[in-house]
């Protein structure tokens, strides 16, 4: 068997595209020639920084038709983690101040707390931006999923109801982990119907199924750029006009007093570059990738020792990812042994990869902790072949029967 690399943790992160890449390649030349070309300081009054502005802008303007929305309402950050925090922790405060109150003021001020709802299989940046407001006086309140893995709007309904003065309610569009794909406007009707404001973490969902901030009717949607084919450590956080937002990184005022930092240029014009292309082409390409995934479901969960984390033909699954389980073996052993055969994959999120801790996701699925252990996630992109797939299912085989002899 060759060593080519067959990369299979698109989840994780997507190669740059070469759309991205030569976005980009005007404003990253060195010297004058990027800061003439547009790579300039977009606060600048003179030429170069109003040519940066106005390319700046067409990258917004591109990441807002990409998602439905309009470009005034798209904030640049960091990526998808910061928006994430961003959403959870801006929106609180800006609605906490619209009512005269706030953090900072202690408990009692806070006291009978509003809450904020999240399902228990968010991305760490949700589920960790939700610990800090805990810690400031907000009551967190936690959806549990079906083990399909779906947050059904039955679930969401119960803990809505029984939340004291909800405020914010967050709930990824597609799982990062197993796949599953949220009914989206159903749950953000919901929130609306409670009288709380809805952020959803579409980072995974991008260029897989359609995303429409309008159809979908939420108030903020977080973005990753490097997902789709962009570079890593950009994103952004769409915030529908008049949402109540208190900025949480202060400083020169940027992106409308929303997110201070001088804009990285390059960075967003390769991932609105990116985003574009991922969406122009998502309708075929999930078609095309859906067949792939199921080939490889079909071909690792008939190998002997191998189950699946959920059925993937029994719900709606985002074209990309398929988790299996293989009791007995930590995902750790089979992750490096498959790697050894060129073969990349994960155990569940790349954050999460350094720990021995089971998957968050696979607990609150009801699965065990030894089981969850015994994760690994192959995840499909836009340059996953069939002869990939083939490898991968053989290599899984080889490796289960090496490691198990
Ligand atoms: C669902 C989800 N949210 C947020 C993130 C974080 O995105 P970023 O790497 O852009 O910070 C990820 C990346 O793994 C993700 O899958």
């Amino acid at each position: 068997m060759s060593n080519e690399l067959i990369y299979l943790d698109w989840a994780a992160t997507a190669p740059l595209s070469q759309v991205a890449f030569d976005a980009m390649a005007p404003y990253l030349t060195p010297g004058f020639a990027g800061i003439e070309a547009g790579g300039g300081n977009a606060n600048s009054l003179h030429g170069p920084g109003r040519r940066a502005f106005k390319v700046l802008e067409a990258a917004r303007r591109d990441v807002a038709r990409a998602i439905d929305g309009r470009p005034d309402e798209v904030i640049f950050t960091s990526g998808a983690t910061e928006a994430d925090n961003m959403a959870l922790l801006g929106i609180v405060e800006g609605v906490l101040q619209k009512r005269g109150s706030g953090f900072g003021m202690g408990q009692r001020a806070l006291d009978p707390a509003p809450s904020v709802v999240v399902s228990a299989i968010e991305h760490d940046a949700v589920l960790q931006a939700a610990e800090l407001l805990r810690r400031r006086g907000i009551e967190v309140v936690c959806v549990q999923p079906n083990a399909g893995g779906f947050i059904t709007p039955e679930a969401l309904q119960t803990p809505l109801e029984k939340a004291h003065d909800p405020v914010l309610v967050s709930i990824m569009a597609l799982n990062n982990e197993v796949g599953s794909v949220m009914d989206i406007p159903a749950l953000s009707r919901i929130a609306h119907e409670a009288g709380a404001l809805f952020h959803c973490d579409a980072t995974q969902a991008l260029g897989k199924v359609p995303v429409s901030v309008k159809e979908w009717d939420v108030d903020a949607l977080s973005l990753s750029s490097h997902k789709v084919g962009g570079p890593k450590g950009v994103g952004a956080l769409w915030l529908k006009a008049r949402t109540p937002f208190a900025a949480q990184i202060v400083g020169g005022g940027q992106e409308s007093d929303r997110r201070s930092g001088t804009q990285n240029i390059a960075g967003v014009v390769g991932f609105a570059a990116a985003l574009k292309a991922a969406v122009d082409a998502q309708p075929q390409q999930s078609v095309a990738m859906t067949s792939l995934r199921d080939k490889l479901f079909a071909g690792v969960t008939a190998l002997a020792g191998v189950e699946p984390v959920v059925d993937l033909s029994a719900g709606e699954y985002g074209p990309h990812i398929v988790s299996v389980l293989c009791p007995g073996f930590e995902s750790e052993t089979l992750i490096l042994q498959l790697d050894k055969r060129g073969i990349s994959v994960s155990g569940g999120s790349a954050c999460a990869s350094h720990s021995l801790d089971p998957s968050h996701v696979l607990r609150a699925l009801g699965i065990d902790r030894d089981r969850a252990l015994g994760m690994v996630r192959f995840s499909l992109g836009s340059e996953t072949t069939e002869a990939d797939i083939e490898r991968a299912i053989a290599a899984f085989g080889e490796v289960l029967e090496d490691t198990w002899n």
